[in-house]
């Protein structure tokens, strides 16, 4: 589904990922943990085509990405819900949702999919008038991924569900996007620094430190203890 092959991307003269590889199958849930600074973000950036990567190649369904706009990059069924959980404010959350979809022009299909998503979240559904800012940050939250899904996508980038939110929040968040992995069989790239609920949500688990990726495991095989035992560990370190 996407493959990531010695990608190094920075800005300006320093470089951050350092020729960073890895593959995310088709139906997979992958995990990418690692500390602040660690390159989550500048990872995702690149694969959505807000930044540059200076070497290496990225590959989804069968073809290069590079030369892809960020748009057609959408096209292409590969979506991001960044960091920060980004609402357009003062636009109602059903316009938001209405965002996600620009890329398409199948009109009643997408009306259905945004009935179909409210449904699914009552706390959202009925605030479907309201502006977006007015929602608190789990719905925030809940609607910045729904947003990203009305793009179709078959291969969803998520940076940092969990950020900034109240444990509670984090738990429905976590719910939603468990039923929305079961249901669709949607692909999924998490970037998320909380290794537990990472764990509860992902096939296979990866930490990436200072730009390159030190660790990797089946979900199924680790802790949350182990995962974060490699976050401070480097290129060279790993077994010192
Ligand atoms: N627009 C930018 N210009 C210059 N440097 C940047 C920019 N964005 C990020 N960086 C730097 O790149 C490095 C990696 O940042 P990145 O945002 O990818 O980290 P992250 O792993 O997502 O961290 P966090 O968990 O805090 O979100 C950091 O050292 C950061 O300061
Ligand atoms: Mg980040």
């Amino acid at each position: 589904m996407l493959e990531v092959k010695d990608v190094s991307a920075g800005y300006g003269v320093t470089e951050v990922l350092h020729s960073l590889s890895l593959r995310v199958e088709p139906g997979e849930v992958l995990a990418v943990c690692g500390p602040n600074g660690a390159g989550k973000s500048t990872l995702l950036k690149v694969l959505s085509r807000q930044l540059r990567a200076t070497e290496g190649s990225v590959t989804f369904q069968g073809d290069s990405l590079l030369k892809d706009s960020p748009a057609r990059v959408v096209e292409r069924g590969m979506a991001l819900c960044p960091e920060g959980r980004r609402v357009f404010p003062r636009m109602t959350t059903e316009a938001n949702l209405q965002l996600g979809a620009y890329s398409r022009k199948d009109r009643s299909a997408i009306d259905a999919e945004i009935e179909a998503y409210l449904d699914a979240w009552p706390v959202i559904k009925r605030r479907r008038s309201s502006p977006a800012g007015l929602l608190s940050g789990g719905e925030q939250q809940i609607l910045a991924i729904g947003r990203a899904m009305m793009s179709n996508p078959s291969l969803l980038l998520l940076d940092e569900p969990s950020l900034g939110l109240a444990p509670v929040l984090i738990d429905q968040v976590y719910e939603g996007l468990k039923s929305l992995v079961q249901s669709t069989g949607i692909s999924v790239l998490l970037v998320e620094q909380n290794v537990v609920k990472a764990l509860e949500l992902c096939d296979r688990i990866a930490v990436l430190t200072d730009g390159e990726i030190v660790f990797e495991a089946d979900a199924a095989d680790v802790t949350a203890d182990e995962v974060g035992s490699h976050y401070f560990e480097h290129h060279g370190e790993a077994h010192a």
